[in-house]
């Protein structure tokens, strides 16, 4: 039997020191899995997994001894794994296994096994590659299922029958389709009909975990690759209902309004070329969820009234479930969500000073994000209008820029404050004092007067008199 050997890839002299003290203990190693996978693929990587065939906590008890001191070791021994701290690197050690599992269960019954046990058990081909660390194989392949191959040929598959691999550990499948994202690889056929198949089993994983992968996915380059193969395994109806809805054309009177699914993955794909915000890519992906609860018909056409309101709506239902942070996260999404056709409505011909500083109070700091999502909202394949709308949108941000020089309404604090309201007339905290205050502030957006204290003291005479109050 020929081997390959791939040395060249070996260059952390971490391995090497491993390598030592395995010799001198005369045991058996490898380093297999995500960290064979990415080097390869020249992905950046920290974490690396060794399996031993033997102890993997006996092995790194010796490693760190060898180590003297230069490093920390924590023992999971219920897993039997240990964890070596070594350089900003975080090295699992574990004994090779064996594994079986039940069907009500992703928990394995497990039992040691032989390296070859052991790569059986893995997700997929691309993850089972393993490396000899022996004095002997150092450098050496062990690829039985072809993985190198499937590596060079950028494709997703399981080791074993793709039924069994996701039926064992149904979060298999979020990561299939979470790596096909992430590397721009393909999922082979029969992989992705058993995904499909084996959908309903992702019920019994929680919940922590199927947004882990979600979050990775939206962190990838491309991230309508993963919210694709969602749709085409069925998943994406189970997991998130919100967005499934947003699939499908009706037609009435031969008239047809766009698929809102493609038309958001595409926004989210033009978005994540701008920008690396996951809540910002969050906000394109929820962007028009109002849009199924909302949709009408009228002479005109297809109408969507209200969907932004509608989606900002359902923001913190869709975060609950999804275990996603309901902090300043979720409200940062939600308005992002509820402001998302304000510059398009503003820019139309003529942009006045008065909508323009409205929508900076109301965006605040959000504001060139918001922008940033409006631009990648445009998917028209037509270049013309592609054009005008980015050069419309490019207005808006001019006038965003002089308007907030002039005005600083961006992070709006009111240049009269409610105690000098009171101070100044005498009055109670009450109703009255609301009054001037939401007057000053509407006069400043409308551009009766500047953002400016004096200016500001002035008006809130003037309306006091009107309201019969003295000072
Ligand atoms: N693994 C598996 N099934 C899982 C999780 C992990 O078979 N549900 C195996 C794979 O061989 C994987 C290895 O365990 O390569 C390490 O898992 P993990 O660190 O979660 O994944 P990586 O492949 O390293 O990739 P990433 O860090 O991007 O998740």
């Amino acid at each position: 039997m020929s081997y390959v050997y791939i040395k060249m890839y070996l260059n952390d002299p971490v391995l090497k020191l491993i390598s030592k003290t395995a010799f001198e203990n005369n045991t058996e190693l490898y380093v297999i899995g995500g960290y064979v996978r990415d080097t390869i693929l020249r992905r950046p990587t920290k974490d690396m997994d060794i399996v031993v065939v033997g102890s993997g906590i006996d092995f790194a008890k010796k490693l760190a001894r060898a180590m003297g001191g230069k490093t920390s070791v924590s023992f999971y021994k219920s897993f039997g794994t240990a964890m070596l701290r070594y350089n900003g690197h975080e090295i699992e050690f574990v004994g090779a296994r064996k594994e079986s599992y039940r069907k009500e269960s992703r928990k394995p019954i497990v039992e040691s096994g032989s390296l070859d046990d052991d790569q059986k058990r893995r997700d997929f081909t691309i993850n089972t590659l393993a490396v000899g660390l022996g004095r002997e194989n150092y450098g050496q392949l062990l690829d039985p299922f072809n993985g190198m191959e499937d590596l060079k040929n950028r494709i997703i598959r399981t080791p074993l029958d793709p039924g069994i691999t996701f039926s064992d550990d149904p979060l298999r499948m979020m990561r299939a389709i979470r790596f096909s994202a992430q590397l721009n690889f393909q999922i082979e056929k029969y992989t992705l009909k058993a995904i499909k198949d084996n959908r309903k089993r992702i019920e019994i994983i929680s919940q922590e975990r199927i947004t882990d992968e979600l979050n990775k996915i939206m962190q990838s380059e491309k991230p309508s690759t993963g919210f694709n193969h969602l749709d085409k395994a069925a998943l994406l109806e189970i997991i998130l209902p919100e967005v499934h809805a947003m699939k499908g054309v009706d037609v009435v009177e031969g008239k047809m309004h766009k698929d809102n699914f493609y038309h958001t993955i595409k926004v989210l794909d033009n978005l994540s070329k701008k920008s690396e915000n996951i809540w910002l890519r969050w906000a394109a992906l929820l962007h028009d969820v109002g849009k199924p609860r909302t949709k009408g018909y009228a002479e005109s056409g297809w109408t969507f009234h209200g969907h932004d309101l509608a989606g900002a709506k359902m923001i913190p239902s869709i975060f609950r479930r999804l275990k996603l942070p309901l902090n300043e996260k979720m409200r940062y999404v939600q308005k992002i969500v509820q402001l998302h056709l304000r510059p398009i409505s503003l820019s139309g011909e003529e942009i006045t000073d008065s909508a323009v500083r409205r929508l900076l109070f109301d965006a605040g700091d959000l504001v060139d994000d918001l922008m940033t999502l409006c631009e990648a909202d445009i998917t028209s394949k037509n270049k013309e209008t592609v054009r005008r709308h980015m050069n419309n949108f490019k207005q808006v941000r001019k006038k965003l820029q002089e308007i907030e020089e002039k005005d600083a309404v961006r992070n709006f604090q009111p240049p009269v404050t409610g105690d000098e309201i009171m101070e100044t007339f005498g009055l109670p905290p009450g109703r009255e004092v609301g009054i001037i205050k939401k007057a000053i502030k509407e006069a400043i957006l409308d551009g009766v007067i500047r953002n400016d204290k004096e200016e500001a003291r002035k008006f809130m005479m003037e309306k006091a008199k009107e309201m019969g109050i003295e000072s």
